[in-house]
């Protein structure tokens, strides 16, 4: 029986320094954790180190942060490219490139390193916990910690036990990332979890209304903005996270489900990834972000607005609706998980029941009737809520 034990004074060891890593490290070096973080690349290494010092100076210049704060995550934090400084660590969390074969190859290396009381966690969007589980020697001992981007700010961590995770592990970690300060939610190992299964057609839906030259790109973003208060409109976040990571997601939540056509992903952004325009980090995605680059500019009318508004809206609400119809998660856990780890401005049941149930119905049915797709079949919830007069909050 092996002895998992998580407190302060434990070791937590992030692989990768990506934009994920870096910011789960700040968490646990914040925290007072002695944190060390290993990547690949010495390049990616050097740079991270010296955006995080940056930002926690200005962070202290600007009186949000205190010196001694900036200075403790300084101190707590050591960058690595051997893989062996790790081997003391009581928790390490993988936060390197979505992919299964390179996932396990490096769980692989990491159980030889650490001892057999070490739990080993996935940050993973969307890979199947039971796949990442499969090659270990130590099953019980792995589980999902999905963090949100910028995982040092979003409250939401989603924590994700397969079928072979023991309870002390998931019980010492879940205690752990509460102690930092997160807002953990337990969720069952289905594609995309909570967040990214619901949260699919806020970028899915809004590409189909641009591939279909309903509306541009700016003007969607505008009117999600505008009209429904998301903080950035669906092109706008697909570019900050990076269309390496958001295109990937989408394939492999849809693969998993079967290819369910309400997942399908779309050509264009298929496209961006394959040419390597992943947004923000690279230049060019959806948006031109050189120095020379033409401001686009949206379309404010509001009837337009307000059509590409209930489109993307309905879709939304109908993946909620069905995760509660398939107790993928409690309707509480499922309003703080899209209000808390992607920042909507309201949670998707309460705007059902606010915008009214039978209205979303016939916006879905619309299009259904319009399209003749799969992709517009509504929640059998819906239908049952709607003819029963029910809401999801009262
Ligand atoms: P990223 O591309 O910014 O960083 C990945 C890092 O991993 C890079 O620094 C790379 O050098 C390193 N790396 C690649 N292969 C490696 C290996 N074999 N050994 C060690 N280091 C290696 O990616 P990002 O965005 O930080 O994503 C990392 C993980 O977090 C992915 O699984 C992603 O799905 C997940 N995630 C990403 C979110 C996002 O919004 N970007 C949100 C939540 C989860």
């Amino acid at each position: 029986m092996e002895n998992y034990n998580l407190d302060k004074n434990s070791i937590i060891a992030i692989i990768g320094c990506g934009a994920m890593g870096s910011g789960i490290a700040q968490v646990s070096a914040d925290y007072g954790h002695n944190t060390i973080v290993y990547d690949i690349n010495e390049d990616v290494i050097n740079k991270s180190k010296t955006k995080l010092f940056v930002s926690l100076d200005k962070l202290v210049e600007k009186g949000k942060f205190s010196q001694d704060k900036s200075d403790k995550i300084k101190n707590n934090i050591k960058f690595t490219t051997k893989l062996e400084d790790i081997s003391n660590s009581s928790l390490v969390i993988e936060a390197i490139v979505e992919n299964l074969e390179i996932k396990q190859n490096i769980f692989n290396k990491v159980e030889e390193l650490v001892s057999p009381n070490c739990i080993i966690g996935t940050n993973t969007s969307s890979i199947s916990i039971a796949s990442l589980t499969s090659k270990l020697k130590y099953k019980e001992r792995f589980l999902g910690i999905h963090f949100f981007n910028p995982a040092q700010i979003l409250p939401l961590v989603e924590i994700i036990p397969s079928l072979l995770t023991s309870s002390d592990v998931l019980n010492q970690t879940k205690t752990l990332i509460d102690n930092w300060g997160k807002l953990t939610i337990l969720t069952k190992d289905t594609p995309g979890f909570i967040v990214n299964r619901i949260a699919r057609p806020f970028y899915s839906e809004s590409i189909r209304i641009f591939e279909e030259n309903i509306a541009d790109v700016a003007t969607i973003d505008w009117a999600l903005k505008t009209i429904s208060g998301f903080r950035m409109g669906p092109f706008e976040l697909m570019d900050y996270i990076g269309h390496d990571v958001n295109y990937v997601v989408t394939e492999t939540v849809w693969k998993d489900m079967f290819y369910d056509p309400r997942f399908k992903p779309s050509i264009s952004q298929k496209r961006l990834f394959e040419s390597g325009q992943f947004g923000l980090k690279s230049g060019k995605g959806f948006y031109d972000y050189s120095e020379n680059a033409v401001k686009v500019i949206p379309n404010e009318d509001i009837n337009l607005g307000n059509v590409i508004f209930m489109r993307v809206l309905a879709m939304l609400i109908n993946e909620a609706a069905d995760a509660v119809y398939y107790n993928i998660a409690s309707i509480n856990d499922i309003e703080l998980a899209m209000t808390k780890g992607v920042n909507y401005p309201k949670g998707l049941l309460l705007w059902a029941d606010e915008i009214g149930i039978d209205k979303i119905l016939i916006t879905l049915d619309n299009l259904y009737e319009l399209y003749r797709e799969d992709r517009y079949r509504a929640s059998v919830l819906l239908r049952t809520m709607n003819k029963n007069n029910q809401k999801f909050l009262s």
